[in-house]
C-alpha cells in the first residue's frame, strides 16, 4: 500500500510556470502518442521533435523502450504493469510540460482507460491525444524490431494484439492512418498543431 502519509507538497513558493514559460518562449504541452508496436509511434515522434527543434521549440521526448529500459525496468506487461508504465509516464510528462517544455511521448497505452488516466494527471488542457493507427498485419509486416517473429514463434508474453488487447480509441484529438499517410503528411499535419499549442 503506498504511503501518502506526511507528505507536505511545495507549490506556493515554486517559481511559477508562466515564468518558466516566459523565459522558454513557448508553452508547455504534451502530445501522447500511441498505437501498436511498429505502428510508427516512435518514427513519427522522432521526427517531429527535430522539425519542431529546427523552429526553436525546446522538446522533449519519452519513448517506451527507453522508459522501459531506465525508470520503468521493474515493470512487465500484464494490465497492472501496464497501468503503473502509463500512471509514471504521465507524472513525468507533466512534470516537464509544467517547466514549459514541449513534450511527446510515445507508448503503446493500449486501454481507454489508460488513456484517460493520463488525460486527468496531465491535464485536458495541456494533453493531445495521437493515435498512430496500423492493423496489426501490417504491423506484423513491417515488424521493425523483429519482435512479431519471436511472438509467432511463442517467445513472447502478453503480446499486445495477441494474447493482450488494444482498445481502438473513441475519438482521439488527433488520428494517424500509417498505411495511408506518409510520413511528410503526418508532419504537415502535426508540426502547426505542436506550433499552435505550444505558442505563447
Ligand atoms: S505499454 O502497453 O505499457 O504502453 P510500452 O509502450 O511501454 O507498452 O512498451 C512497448 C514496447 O515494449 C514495444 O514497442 C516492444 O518493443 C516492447 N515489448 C516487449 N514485450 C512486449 C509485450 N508483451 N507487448 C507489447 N510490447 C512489448
Amino acid at each position: 500500500m503506498a504511503n501518502s502519509q506526511h507528505i507536505y507538497p511545495e507549490f506556493k513558493r515554486m517559481l511559477p510556470r508562466d515564468a518558466r514559460e516566459g523565459h522558454l518562449r513557448q508553452r508547455g504541452h504534451v502530445f501522447w502518442f500511441y498505437g501498436l508496436s511498429g505502428s510508427g509511434k516512435s518514427t513519427l515522434a522522432i521526427a517531429l521533435e527535430q522539425k519542431l527543434f529546427e523552429q526553436g521549440r525546446f522538446c522533449q521526448l519519452l519513448d517506451g523502450d527507453n522508459i522501459r529500459s531506465g525508470l520503468n525496468k521493474d515493470l512487465g506487461f500484464t494490465d497492472a504493469d501496464r497501468l503503473e508504465n502509463i500512471r509514471r509516464i504521465a507524472e513525468v510528462a507533466k512534470l516537464f510540460a509544467n517547466a514549459g517544455v514541449l513534450t511527446l511521448t510515445a507508448f503503446i497505452c493500449p486501454k481507454e482507460e489508460l488513456r484517460q488516466m493520463a488525460r486527468e494527471i496531465i491535464g485536458p488542457e495541456d494533453f493531445t491525444e495521437v493515435y498512430v493507427k496500423a492493423s496489426y498485419e501490417t504491423c506484423q509486416a513491417r515488424d521493425p524490431k523483429g519482435l512479431y517473429q519471436k511472438v509467432n514463434a511463442g517467445k513472447v508474453k502478453y503480446f499486445t494484439g495477441k494474447d493482450s488487447g488494444f482498445e481502438e480509441p473513441a475519438s482521439p484529438d488527433v488520428l494517424i492512418d500509417t498505411e495511408t499517410l506518409s510520413l511528410e503528411a503526418s508532419l504537415e499535419q502535426l508540426l502547426p498543431l505542436a506550433l499552435e499549442k505550444t505558442a505563447l
